[in-house]
């Protein structure tokens, strides 16, 4: 399927397109299937859209049943969860804390272990609420991802083992550029998902826009965001989109 590329006015706008796709997400989602299984995206260009999520749960008409969505993270730093680097801590103060979501429907990663206990645990819960056949994989009904300036997403970094892993679904990855270790879904269960969205905003990132959409194939990890049967959609602002 053709990557869906939605170019926004500004920061605003990109955070209330990303809160509308994640509810039409939900409710197409949980009137099939009776469920909604949704990875969140970490860094900083998600938490407006989070934020926006919340308060329109003070909207009937957008109002979500939060009994029936289950909340995963599609990577995390190695950090408690009341670190202020944590991406779980960043959506629990946007979203998670704000609305009526049962605590046994927020699967966080437990970054504060070692990597890779973390993601040793990690993989086996996600292997035991999809339950996948032998030789399958998880399928997210919409995963949520950023793109670094250098072309990354989730924490798959450009030149780190875990973009050539292609039997687990969660991995310990070392990132040489900030020493420490990721944790991160991997490329197989991204592309599994019904839907991937991008959010990707600001300057800083409309070089890397540009060559990962129009530029060599194969050259940046999140060029290897092609979901096998599923929607591929970038929600990017004008800022990013400057040389598009
Ligand atoms: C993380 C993210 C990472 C992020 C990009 C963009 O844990 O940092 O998963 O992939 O999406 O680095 O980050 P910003 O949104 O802060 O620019």
């Amino acid at each position: 399927m053709q990557p869906e590329i939605r170019i926004v006015s500004n920061l605003s706008e990109l955070h209330r397109t990303g809160a509308d796709e994640f509810t039409r997400c939900a409710r197409e989602a949980i009137s099939a299937r009776g469920l909604f299984a949704v990875a969140l995206a970490g860094g900083s260009t998600p938490k407006g859209a989070y934020s926006l999520i919340a308060a329109d749960q003070r909207d009937p008409a957008k109002r979500l049943p939060w009994d029936k969505i289950h909340l995963f993270f599609s990577d995390e730093r190695n950090v408690p969860p009341d670190d202020e680097e944590s991406n779980y801590r960043m959506a629990n103060e946007s979203l998670l804390s704000k609305v009526s979501v049962p605590q046994q429907n927020v699967h966080r990663i437990p970054a504060e272990l070692d990597a890779n206990a973390a993601a040793s645990q990690y993989e086996a819960e996600l292997r035991n609420f999809f339950k996948p056949k032998p030789h399958d994989w998880p399928r997210f009904d919409l995963i949520m991802l950023g793109m670094g300036p250098d072309g990354h997403t989730a924490s798959l970094f450009p030149g780190s083992a875990a973009l050539n892993e292609n039997s687990r679904l969660v991995v310990a990855n070392w990132v040489e550029k900030f020493r420490t270790f990721r944790i991160t879904f991997t490329f197989p269960v991204i592309n599994h998902a019904a839907e991937v969205m991008f959010l990707v905003a600001g300057e800083d990132k409309a070089l890397v826009l540009k060559e990962v959409l129009q530029g060599k194939e194969d050259v940046y990890p999140a060029q290897r965001v092609r979901p096998i049967d599923g929607r591929l959609l970038w929600v990017v602002d004008k800022a990013a989109a400057k040389l598009l």
